[in-house]
């Protein structure tokens, strides 16, 4: 059995919530990550059949039975991620009834999956409708998208539309557009569940004066993908109180999508 702490896949882990850290998106314990893992590689790094204990999620995820997660800690610190994995990670595995978690390693000292499990399964099922290979679910609370909330419509299609205006390849990055949810209550099923409907269109929804979640095939396209829409916030926070000289126009956007060959929102411009 090879060490689980040289695992490809808590190497992936350690350097994302650092490199989260370092951007000053995960303040505390702000953030939280899950991971949908390969059976067969987890095998090499542990014994399926050995659960250390039964934790459980107060949501059902019957569609995932039998998966296992890589996933944060409720109430841990991306910042203490590198140093201590085993405390602040957990490889959970759904278990049949789809609502217990199964603790298969980590959360040392009686730790348990964030708070926010129930967006990140019911995501997690969404998105894997939408995309067979997604595998990571990511929420984060990067500050200029953060500020955006606060002087912008929280209108899925203005916030897009301003967002694809502030740097050309934003409509490249996310071509179908961030969903937008209101304000919620966090951690609950409640808002898992509109979580997950939006993700059903989106791969990227905006919690209204909380933070992002993401979804994608990998930490890097996950990364990447709300690392685009900070980086817009950023400009457009920038800017916003200045006057406007130039901007990319709509038709500008449209030929950009059109030459990368991607699926775009047209109703989300004015053509
Ligand atoms: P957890 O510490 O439970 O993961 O919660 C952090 C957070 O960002 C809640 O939205
Ligand atoms: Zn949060």
């Amino acid at each position: 059995m090879k060490d689980i702490l040289t695992a490809p896949f808590v190497e992936e882990m350690k350097k994302t919530t650092a490199n989260m850290y370092r951007l000053g998106w995960d303040e505390r314990n702000g953030g939280n990550i899950s991971y949908l893992l390969d059976g067969d590689e987890l095998a090499r790094y542990l014994d399926p059949g050995r659960v250390i204990r039964r934790i459980e999620t107060g949501v059902r995820a019957k569609e995932l039975a039998g998966r296992a997660l890589l996933v944060t800690g409720s109430g841990k610190y991306f910042r203490n991620v590198t140093d201590d994995p085993e405390t602040n990670l957990g490889v959970i595995r759904i278990a049949d009834d789809g609502t217990t978690a199964e603790l298969l390693w980590g959360f040392c000292g009686g730790g348990r999956p964030t708070s926010e499990l129930p967006a990140h399964l019911k995501s997690h099922i969404a998105r894997l409708a939408a995309d067979p290979e997604n595998r990571v679910i990511m929420h984060t609370h990067p500050t200029h998208t953060l500020a955006m909330n606060y002087v912008h419509e929280l209108d899925e299609k203005k916030f897009t539309h301003t967002l694809w205006e502030m740097c050309t390849e934003c409509i490249v990055v996310f071509p179908e557009g961030v969903g937008v949810l209101p304000w919620m209550l966090c951690g609950t099923n409640e808002i898992g569940e509109a979580t997950a409907k939006k993700m059903e269109e989106f791969r990227v929804v905006i919690w209204g004066m909380h933070g992002v979640y993401g979804a994608g095939r990998d930490m890097d396209e996950t990364f990447g993908l709300i690392e685009t829409v900070e980086k817009a916030a950023q400009i457009y926070m920038l800017t916003a109180h200045l006057p406007r000289l130039s901007t990319i126009t709509d038709a500008q956007l449209a030929r950009l999508a059109e030459s990368f060959g991607v699926k775009y929102r047209k109703d989300f411009l004015e053509l």
